[in-house]
């Protein structure tokens, strides 16, 4: 039981590794929002120059898949940009911290 448990996280921190490679090293949700995002939509997502992503936003009733779509991809025509140099791991943390935000 304890060796299954040993390679499990194992796995966990090759996999950590692999996905920081593309220069940007955060994975966690917060961190790459706080880098990325909070000077446009608020620290924690209350909104500044871009809209509110929290609670009080337009967020609600989006599908996953549609956030995950504007982060890649931006909006045409608007101050949002795509961020193509986020790996799916780094895209999916930040949809989940989204998903939370008070
Ligand atoms: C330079 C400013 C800027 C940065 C940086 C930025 N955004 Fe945006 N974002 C905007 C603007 C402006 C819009 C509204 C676009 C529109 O009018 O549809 C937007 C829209 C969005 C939307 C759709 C929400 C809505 O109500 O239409 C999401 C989700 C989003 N941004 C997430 C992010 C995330 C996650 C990051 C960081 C990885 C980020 N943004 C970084 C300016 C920014």
């Amino acid at each position: 039981m304890g060796r299954l448990r040993k390679s499990v996280s194992s796995i966990v921190v090759i996999g950590a590794l692999v996905a920081g490679c593309g220069g940007e090293t955060a994975l966690d949700g917060p961190t790459i929002y706080a880098n990325q995002c909070a000077r446009c939509h608020g620290s924690e997502g209350q909104g500044g120059s871009g809209p509110a992503l929290d609670s009080g936003g337009r967020l609600t009733g989006w599908e996953e898949a549609e956030i995950r779509e504007v982060i890649r991809r931006g909006v045409r025509g608007t101050a949002m940009p795509g961020f193509q140099g986020l790996s799916e791991l780094q895209v999916d943390n930040l949809v989940l911290y989204l998903k939370q935000l008070p």
